[in-house]
């Protein structure tokens, strides 16, 4: 099906109309050229260098150990392989503790090539976001687990479960829209809350692990196509097995060198 939707540049100015369509926002992450270029040609509307490279592409416990260096580096890949999508990419954390380093450093993201930048955090964030939307680059918030705090956390814990934490959320997503921001991502928010929350805002919700009524959603691309296989979260279902055939190919190599050399 081809839709208005499907044709041209995805923009952040177009993404904001998207709200509240039956046809959702497709989201993945992408850290390289090849996988950026396959996921454009195949219709995901926007592209996320985040910082979920640490550990799917990088091999760090948690996204705690990113450089900025290192996401300007896979962005630059990445932008080589974009038409379509939306590139968005992340600041790690400490590259945005206030306004003045925010917009530096997602000046930098944005010279590699990406068109918005994500940050995580509400409230707190409402001064960068301002400063960096101020300076032309778009910015999509993330709220509910915000990875870069797994540490202080003690884990990936669902958010949203009780009636005040949920209306927490809502005014943290009120606030990033009050900033500014062209979207914002919802990790790990409970379906009832992120729905809530959806319902409320202005701007379209992305949503992972957060059940199904946001406006769009996104996964770490490794997740989805089985490119990881030590570690899937509970909300992915792999629809594919690229560990598997990369297994498979790489032993069948081996073997038939050992029985050409035998
Ligand atoms: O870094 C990342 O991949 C993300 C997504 C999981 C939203 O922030």
């Amino acid at each position: 099906m081809r839709t208005d939707k499907v044709d041209g540049k995805v923009t952040a100015e177009r993404l904001k109309t998207w709200k509240g369509r039956r046809e959702k926002i497709a989201a993945l992450t992408a850290y390289d050229y090849p996988t950026a270029r396959l996921l454009d040609e195949a219709g995901v509307d926007l592209l996320l260098v985040g910082d979920s490279l640490g550990m799917v592409i990088l091999g760090y416990p948690d996204t705690t150990f990113v450089k900025l260096e290192e996401v300007v580096h896979h962005t630059r890949a990445v932008a080589r392989g974009v038409r379509r999508s939306l590139l968005v990419a992340d600041l790690p954390i400490g590259t945005y503790g206030d306004p003045g380093q925010a917009l530096e450093s997602a000046r930098r993201l944005a010279a590699a090539g990406a068109e918005a930048v994500k940050l995580e955090g509400g409230q707190i964030q409402a001064e960068q976001i301002r400063a960096i939307t101020a300076a032309g680059i778009p910015v999509v918030g993330h709220i509910g687990m915000l990875p870069q705090h797994v540490r202080e956390e003690g884990g990936y814990r669902i958010k949203g479960k009780t009636e005040a934490e949920s209306e927490l959320l809502r005014r943290e997503a009120e606030a990033v829209v009050a900033a500014g921001a062209c979207g914002v991502v919802l990790e790990l928010v409970t379906p009832v809350a992120a729905e809530r929350i959806t319902r409320a805002i202005t701007i379209p919700t992305i949503g992972i692990g957060s059940g199904p009524n946001c406006d769009g959603q996104i996964l770490v691309v490794h997740d989805l196509v089985g490119f990881f296989p030590w570690f899937t979260p509970k909300h992915v279902r792999p629809a594919g097995d690229v560990a598997g055939e990369i297994r498979k190919a790489a032993s069948g190599f081996v073997e038939k060198l050992h029985r050409a050399g035998s």
